[in-house]
């Protein structure tokens, strides 16, 4: 980790358990990530994330779909709380909801999301069922950019894991689960000390095109 960077502010937005905010928050502790989570926000106010961020002496927001009319008002809502804390990136962390053209412009290139697949194959939910549905023999998780389109935007990083003849959906969760974490904290790191960018041609890597997804190998 090189300390000439300041730690980049993050907002984390997430709808329940918030492993990966922990891991963030453990690899913060551990001096493995500069950043600062400055708030985490959720669209459900029971999420055991939310209860953990709190124990952290960490601000936390809760914003009901149902006290909105539309997406548009719940998105613009959402966009004000996040920018009261003038984020440098915004961490889609298991936030299951569909984000408005709006809001997703208004982050463009700091607004990033982890997803348990290898992107682009089986965006949206069920992943680990669906890959071993396919006969898949590799599974994983990605980083992306986040764009417009669902599970969509540029890959930065994935991680591979292999699909065990054994394996159910929950065993293969539980495997891709731990390695997201790492790979979300690496990517973030690469995000604080400006390695990875993304620019009107997609991310940049040290400066050059990222061509392909860094691929990661799995702890
Ligand atoms: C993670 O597996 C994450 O990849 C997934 O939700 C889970 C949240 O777990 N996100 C998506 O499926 C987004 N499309 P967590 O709350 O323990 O971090």
């Amino acid at each position: 980790m090189t300390e000439a960077h300041a730690p980049v502010k993050l907002v984390v937005l997430i709808s329940g358990r918030g492993s990966n905010l922990r891991a963030i928050l453990d690899a913060i502790d551990a001096g493995e990530l500069s950043a600062v989570v400055s708030a985490v926000i959720s669209n459900r106010a029971e999420a055991p994330g939310l209860v953990y961020a709190r124990e952290r002496a960490i601000d936390t927001l809760a914003l009901d779909a149902r006290d909105y009319p539309d997406r548009e008002a719940y998105d613009q809502a959402l966009q004000g709380m996040v920018d009261l804390f003038h984020p440098g990136l915004v961490v889609l962390a298991g936030f299951m909801r569909i984000l408005t053209p709006g809001f997703v412009r208004h982050y463009a290139g700091r607004l990033i999301n982890i997803h348990p697949s290898l992107l682009p194959e089986f965006r949206g939910l069920n992943t680990h069922q669906r890959a071993i549905e396919a006969g898949a023999d590799e599974h994983g998780a990605s980083v992306h950019f986040v764009t417009e389109e669902l599970d969509g935007g540029p890959v930065i990083a994935q991680v591979h894991v292999p699909v065990l003849v054994e394996d159910s959906p929950e065993s293969l969760a539980q495997r891709v689960l731990e390695q997201e974490h790492h790979l979300y904290v690496k990517v973030i790191q690469w995000i604080a000390e400006g390695r990875v960018t993304l620019e009107d041609d997609g991310p940049h890597f040290d400066g050059k095109p990222l061509k392909t997804p860094k691929q990661l190998e799995a702890k």
